[in-house]
């Protein structure tokens, strides 16, 4: 993507004003268009988290029997004895978010929020990858 000089100012102007007063670094343009452009989600810093929270009570070590481990990267992608739970790049070919937009998982406590679920959605389209 290239975009003109100019552009990534007005860009900056609306989007990134107060990153760009903030700090001297970003308000090179190189910086500001990186700031701008979308991130892929992050396994460990943005997945995880959501998993600890509401999935380790019953998916992890300390609860093993039900043969789904959410605690780990392999764990999820291995999926249960029933078998694999997520499908790389297909949100909704993935039990996992079937079951979480559906409202059966958690099984306990509350529900995924629609900003969780998203989260979750976006890193499987993105090839659920281990990043
Ligand atoms: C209070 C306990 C509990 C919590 C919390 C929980 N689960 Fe489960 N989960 C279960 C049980 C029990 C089953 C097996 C249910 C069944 O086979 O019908 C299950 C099954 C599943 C399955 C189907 C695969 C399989 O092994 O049958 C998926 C996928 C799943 N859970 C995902 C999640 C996710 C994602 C979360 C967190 C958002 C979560 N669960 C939180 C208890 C829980």
């Amino acid at each position: 993507m290239l975009l003109r000089a100019d552009t990534i100012t007005a860009l900056a102007v609306v989007a990134g004003i107060g990153l760009a007063v903030q700090s001297d670094v970003a308000s090179s343009p190189a910086d500001v268009s990186m700031a701008a452009a979308h991130e892929p989600v992050s396994f460990s810093a943005e997945v995880m988290p959501i998993l600890e929270k509401y999935c380790w009570e019953c998916h992890s070590e300390s609860n093993t029997e039900l043969g789904l481990r959410l605690d780990t990267y392999e764990g999820l992608m291995a999926g249960s004895d029933y078998g694999t739970v997520v499908e790389a790049g297909d949100p909704s070919g993935s039990l996992l978010i079937d079951m979480v937009e559906s409202g059966d998982m958690p099984e306990e406590g509350d529900p995924v929020s629609p900003e969780e679920l998203e989260i979750l959605k976006t890193w499987i389209a993105e090839g659920a990858e281990n990043n």
